[in-house]
């Protein structure tokens, strides 16, 4: 089977207090990251074939470097700042990321990563399948040396204990894991099925499947698959988006989606960071059409 492993969920949801903005076309967004796999790989695994009626496929979605790490950076941070490995990094105070963003209006996230040996965990692997490098909220000071916000980088195993109490944050960000290849299909009918199955957790919410790269370097558009999930596309099911997205395009698609602010990155460089067509529609932000893609390897 496939994929090599699967790798970083970190679910960015939004749990709303009192005076946060309604989000115009979901409520919460839980974003799972599998690990380095060409689009046409995935295009033609069974298991994840399963899921297309269920959702929206995105046939046009690029990784936008290489290795694994820079493109975590890149999801949260709007850049990847000219990292290009997989070493442990600290990136100062001066590097804020989508976390500042959310907080600064009311809302609320967590990350939820698989096999983290403990809350707010710095080493960089352990024992158990976890790895640092997929992991980007604990290579930003901003997190890891805010104790109130650290709480929020857990391990995967708390996301059933937060649902059983009711708590699903807004924006979530999944579990980092690097499980061999057998495991996706064991992934899909244990973890997946179940979580939207589960009113708490699929509630006006909308899951992005993703891949943090490509798998064959010398793919100059870094092309990989992606999928909307969840009761927030349920009226458009079954449907193919062909829309030029990036990782860039996750920051864009909550920033759109809740009105706030940006990091002034390539979170607000067009031919970049195209919102997901559905949320677009609803928030007015206009997307450009991107026939050449700039080189994303
Ligand atoms: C990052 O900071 C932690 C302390 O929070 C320290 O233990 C670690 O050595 C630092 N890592 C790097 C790569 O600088
Ligand atoms: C779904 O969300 C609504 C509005 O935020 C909330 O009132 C309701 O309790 C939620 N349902 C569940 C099952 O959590």
């Amino acid at each position: 089977m496939l994929f090599k492993k699967l790798a970083s969920l970190a679910l960015l949801a939004a749990a709303v207090t009192a005076q946060a903005p309604k989000g115009k076309a979901f409520d919460h967004i839980f974003i799972v990251f599998l690990e380095n796999t060409d689009y046409d790989l995935a295009n033609s695994d069974p298991n994840l074939r399963s899921l297309f009626s269920s959702g929206v496929v995105l046939n046009n979605f690029h990784g936008v470097c290489h290795p694994s790490q820079p493109n975590y950076f890149a999801a949260i941070a709007g850049d990847y700042f000219d990292y290009d490995d997989d070493s442990s990094h600290n990136l100062s105070t001066s590097y804020k990321t989508v976390v500042d963003l959310l907080e600064a209006e009311g809302l609320t996230w967590r990350t939820y990563q698989e096999n983290m040996p403990s809350v707010c965990y710095t080493g960089s692997s352990s024992r158990s399948l976890y790895y640092r490098k997929h992991n980007p909220f604990i290579s930003f000071d901003l997190i890891s040396k805010d104790a109130n916000r650290c709480k929020n980088v857990v391990p995967s195993t708390q996301l059933q204990a937060d649902l059983d109490a009711g708590y699903l944050p807004t924006p979530s960000i999944p579990p980092t894991s690097k499980t061999m290849v057998t495991i996706p299909l064991k992934w899909f009918s244990g973890f997946l099925a179940p979580l939207l199955a589960n009113p708490t957790f699929n509630n006006n919410t909308l899951v992005v499947l993703t891949f943090d790269e490509a798998d064959d370097y010398t793919d100059e558009t870094n092309h990989i698959l992606g999928m909307l999930l969840g009761d927030a596309v349920k009226d458009i099911k079954n449907t193919v988006d062909s829309t030029f997205y990036t990782h860039y395009s996750l920051i864009s698609t909550v920033t759109s989606n809740w009105g706030l602010g940006n990091l002034g990155r390539n979170d607000i460089n067009k031919p970049l960071s195209n919102v997901f067509s559905f949320v677009a529609a609803l928030t007015g932000y206009q997307n450009v059409d991107v026939t050449n893609p700039p080189p994303l390897n």
